[in-house]
């Protein structure tokens, strides 16, 4: 399967669009609709930590966006200042405008999804999404592998080194404020969660080509992660990413200042689903490509994930099972339309 041209192969080649990308999914009439703008909340993550009552504020804040929307965008985080945002991004960016067989050096093998590739088949019937990945894990270091890493541009790999050390950092800090907006014990989710250097974290850089059909065509398929959190790097110019909420989809506005977070089903899990890991999608447009940038943190495979104690109570019964290696088939249900969170509901 990894013989498959990549979307940028394809459309350079000028072939009539393969019927394998006409999107049937259920929302496939709402792809190409002008849809309402989200009121995605900004949380500021300096505020969050620091010990005063805006910090009680902002953790009432993040509370809310959470449980609401399952996302915000987060501003104001030392390791993640809108520069080095923007070197990241260009420096991903950089990495797809290189020619076919540069690009080919790092092209994913058929056992793995490590790698530079389209998106990766696993049933003839299966509709294919409009976009190029390149898949790298980047924690536990040791599972690194770095043949897959690209050395173009040459800043590549330690500018990815820098940010998914920032991010790891921040995803603690989020883990704790998540406990600390709940009343709970600070550690609570973290200490099941499990140390960082531990947990497995994967950076997915998504290239989305310009799209001859955007009103036929899906970017991404709509899912929600199988993280705990996941840090996405919005395109500075394109919008393309959407948020489902009571069955409405929503764009999220372009804000280059800041990073947009959501909450995966790590998150409800272990939260009993008071924070929602919501389903998201991209579309694709005909004018430009775009680019973005997904890290998901999650915990280690041998960690054992469950409501934490004092999400369960008479009020709120326990609604998941205890779940381990919960990732492991994820895209088996991702390519059905599923969720594989179905599976965690008692
Ligand atoms: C994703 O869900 O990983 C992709 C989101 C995006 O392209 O913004
Ligand atoms: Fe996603």
């Amino acid at each position: 399967e990894s013989a498959s041209k990549t979307v940028q192969e394809l459309i350079t080649s000028g072939k009539e669009l393969p019927e394998r990308y006409i999107y049937k999914g259920s929302d496939a009439g709402s792809i190409d609709a002008s849809l309402p703008l989200m009121d995605i909340p900004i949380i500021d993550i300096g505020l969050l930590t620091s010990p005063s009552f805006s910090s009680t504020q902002e953790l009432e804040k993040l509370r809310s966006a959470l449980s609401f929307w399952g996302c915000f965008q987060a501003i104001n985080y030392h390791g993640i200042e809108p520069e080095f945002l923007d070197k990241m991004g260009e420096v991903g960016k950089q990495f797809f405008d290189f020619p076919p067989e540069t690009k080919h050096k790092y092209s994913r093998k058929d056992v793995s999804t490590e790698g530079y590739g389209s998106d990766i088949i696993i049933a003839e019937e299966q509709t294919l999404d409009w976009t190029d990945r390149l898949f790298l894990t980047t924690s536990p270091k040791d599972q690194r592998q770095l043949k897959f890493w690209p050395e173009i541009p040459e800043s590549f790999r330690e500018t990815l080194h820098e940010y998914t050390t920032e991010l790891e950092k921040l995803n603690e800090i989020l883990l704790k404020a998540m406990a600390m907006c709940l009343n709970l014990e600070e550690n609570c989710f973290l200490d099941m969660y499990g140390e960082k250097e531990n947990a497995t974290m994967i950076a997915r850089f998504n290239f989305y080509p310009p799209c001859p059909r955007p009103d036929l065509v899906i970017g991404i398929k709509p899912h929600a992660d199988a993280s705990a959190f996941t840090y996405l790097l919005q395109d500075k110019q394109v919008e393309g990413l959407q948020f489902l909420k009571d069955n409405q989809w929503y764009r999220v506005p372009l804000n280059p200042e800041a990073l947009v977070i959501n909450a995966g089903d790590y998150a409800e899990i272990m939260s009993n689903g008071i924070f929602k890991s919501p389903v998201h999608r991209a579309v694709t447009n005909s004018e430009r490509e775009r680019m973005s940038l997904a890290v998901f943190c999650v915990p280690n495979p041998d960690r054992e994930i469950e409501p934490v104690n004092g999400v369960v109570n008479e009020a709120r019964p326990r609604l998941y099972k205890k779940v381990k290696d919960y990732a492991r088939s994820y895209f088996e249900y991702y390519q059905r339309g599923r969720r594989p969170i179905e599976a965690a509901i008692i």
